[in-house]
């Protein structure tokens, strides 16, 4: 038998296969971020396509760390009734399901939050959202370190099978870690532990609550690629250590930067067309000339964050590694998981074209994914389109009102 298709242990859950559907954000949810049919009908389907374990999008932990309209929430006990049928259809489809949990610090507009995003420290403007952040203060940060713990509690309420947490993507804690964000001097910056005490405070305050075997995983960036200095392997790899100290149950490795190069986080074909339609008029010529200045960088050459989790496997030993970012091809990842370089693929625009990819690969039917990369599935995000690969094109809807309000 393939290992593809060999169960494992991510602490006291058992996965019946390698494949991991890797985080999401689904824009399905209502304005205010209540889980929708849609929703549950979306991972209901992965469920069925034998997908081993989900992480699902991104979830608010508080009002103020929205990253788009039609995130899902899990800042309030309001989302609970949504976030239980959500369980339940995964698990009566035989599924497994983490909950990602993220706070987006100053990746988020003012559209979306109703006042300025704020961060670690009052930076550059960034050149997509155009966003000059306002600084978190002390009182701030333990709050959304609460609001951690809160949502983790709600997430058990809900009947999730484990909690996972992102540290990467440039959201809230990224921006944390990162020394190009985070020019703070007191307790949270100046050195890379001080750097990691927000990582390390949530996580903590969310294995408080877990109950015991249930996993807690955390998704971390290998390399930012900001255009100054920002977390380099090395620092990932002490990340990486201090995390497995503090007895977390497996690592994502990722890497890249939203705000100022999106596609150094996904990698294959510049959606300009696509991005610039969601974006208020004022903003198009900027993110047009944004975009275009991407194209022809970053294209998908196979799985980019292999050589990371290499340098990672020796630093975490027999903590799962989660390998994610452009793996396409069967025969590849199972010599990844061969090697020992990795305990599970993790997938994410592949599953929006072929939810039932691990079926077709348990029945021998495909040797390659079928999703290209053309990343026009992104501008859905953008435009508050539910996510669906759009590979000829979005429709031409307008952007939702909020937007054009922006
Ligand atoms: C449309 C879209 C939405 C995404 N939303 C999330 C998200 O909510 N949380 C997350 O951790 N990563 C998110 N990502 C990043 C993916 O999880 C993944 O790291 C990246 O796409 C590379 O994997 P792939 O080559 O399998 O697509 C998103 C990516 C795409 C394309
Ligand atoms: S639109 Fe479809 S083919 Fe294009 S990247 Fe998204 S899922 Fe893949």
């Amino acid at each position: 038998m393939s290992i593809l298709f060999t169960e494992k242990q991510v602490a006291g859950l058992t996965v019946k296969n390698r494949f991991v559907h890797s985080g999401t954000g689904e824009s399905m949810a209502t304005d205010q971020g209540a889980v929708t049919d849609r929703l549950i009908k979306r991972y209901k389907t992965l469920a069925k396509g034998e997908v081993g374990l989900i992480v699902t999008g991104y979830m608010s932990v508080h009002p103020l760390g929205r990253a788009t309209l039609r995130q899902t929430g899990i800042h309030s006990d309001a989302f609970l009734p949504g976030l239980e049928k959500l369980a339940q259809g995964i698990h009566d489809n035989n599924g497994r399901v983490l909950f990602q949990l993220v706070h987006a610090g100053r990746q988020t507009t003012s559209a979306v939050i109703g006042e300025k995003p704020a961060g670690p420290s009052a930076t550059d403007r960034d050149p997509t959202y155009l966003v000059k952040p306002r600084m978190l203060t002390h009182q701030e940060i333990v709050e959304i370190i609460d609001a951690y713990k809160k949502a983790a509690i709600r997430a058990m309420a809900a009947g999730a099978d484990g909690i996972h947490i992102s540290a990467a993507g440039g959201y809230l804690i990224n921006q944390f870690l990162s020394p190009f964000y985070n020019q703070r001097d007191d307790e949270w910056g100046g050195t890379t532990l001080n750097r990691f005490r927000l990582l390390r405070e949530i996580v903590i305050a969310v294995k408080e609550i877990l109950p015991s075997g249930a996993p807690l995983v955390v998704k971390i960036n290998t390399d930012d690629q900001t255009p100054r200095p920002g977390i380099i392997l090395d620092e990932a790899m002490e990340h990486a250590k201090w995390l497995v100290d503090l007895g977390i149950d497996g690592i994502e490795v990722a890497s890249g930067n939203l705000l100022y190069n999106h596609m150094t986080m996904w990698h294959g074909e510049v959606p300009t067309k696509e991005i610039v339609q969601g974006f208020p008029t004022w903003k198009k010529p900027f993110a047009w000339v944004a975009s275009k200045r991407m194209e022809g960088q970053l294209a998908l050459q196979g799985p980019w964050n292999l050589p990371a989790a290499q340098a990672l496997r020796p630093v975490v030993g027999d903590t799962p590694l989660f390998l994610v970012g452009g793996l396409r091809e069967v025969g590849q990842m199972e010599s990844i998981l061969e090697q020992g370089h990795a305990d599970f693929i993790q997938m994410c625009r592949p599953f929006i074209r072929e939810p039932f990819l691990v079926k077709k690969i348990k029945a021998g039917k495909v040797t390659q994914v079928a999703c290209t990369s053309c990343n026009r599935c992104l501008g859905a995000i953008v435009n508050q389109m539910p996510i669906a690969c759009y590979r000829n094109g979005l429709p031409a809807t307008a952007p939702s009102e909020i937007l054009r309000r922006a």
